[in-house]
């Protein structure tokens, strides 16, 4: 067996929750008048909210106040979750939820990797809370992708040495944590043309010849 296991990122490989965190960016943005595209909405891709603010902020010519900061990414992030609630298992693609299950079928271990701090609330949403052995998130780390230390955690919590884990990643920022841990990384969608990535996938289920 070539890997032991496979940790996952959640927005933007599980589930299409990236396009709830771009159109709530986009709402601040807009009510402060700054610049927001595609571009800059892939530079988030994989970074926390305040991190992600600093990014769009790189766009706003006056000065904010750290309490003014805090108003903005509370404000976004109720935006984000009030587009979360409607979510259901419905929202797991079925190429997503076949890829899951034929990797537990084999016999791999599974966590979530993943920077976001709604991260089991969506779990919850999408009826995935219990399907994996560990769940490591924005609500138990100190830094964000690219540093490594979410993917270190998880492999930690599933006892499985990091050049045993492969991380699957659409973030640039996450396929460079995953690699500077000697962790492979099979990247999809906005990463999936990034040199540093070990593979590229079409879609997850491409993830199963390489397993
Ligand atoms: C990551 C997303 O999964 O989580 C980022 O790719 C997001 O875009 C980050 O900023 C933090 O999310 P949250 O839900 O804690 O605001
Ligand atoms: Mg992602």
């Amino acid at each position: 067996m070539k890997y032991k296991a496979v940790i996952l990122d959640l927005d933007g490989v599980i589930c299409h929750t990236d396009q709830y965190h771009y159109e709530a960016w986009r709402t601040i943005a807009d009510e402060l008048g700054i610049i927001f595209n595609e571009d800059i909405n892939n530079r988030l891709r994989g970074v926390g909210r305040m991190q992600s603010f600093d990014i769009i902020l790189e766009n706003y010519d006056k000065a904010m106040s750290e309490d003014e900061k805090l108003f903005y990414t509370d404000k976004k992030n109720s935006i984000y979750v009030d587009l979360l609630h409607a979510m259901t298992p419905l929202d797991v693609d079925p190429d997503v939820m076949s890829t899951l299950s034929a990797i537990r079928a084999r016999g791999i271990k599974m966590a979530i990797g993943s920077s976001s701090q709604n991260a089991k609330m969506i779990l919850h949403k999408i009826g995935l809370f219990s399907f994996f052995e560990a769940i490591s998130d924005g609500t138990n780390i100190t830094r964000t992708k690219p540093d490594p230390e979410v993917f270190l955690l998880a492999s930690e919590y599933l006892d499985i040495d990091p050049p045993w884990c492969i991380v699957v990643e659409d973030a640039k920022a996450g396929v460079d944590a995953a690699k500077s841990v000697n962790m492979d990384c099979a990247a999809i969608g906005d990463a999936a043309d990034y040199a540093p990535a070990t593979y590229s996938l079409g879609k997850l289920s491409d993830l199963l010849k390489y397993l």
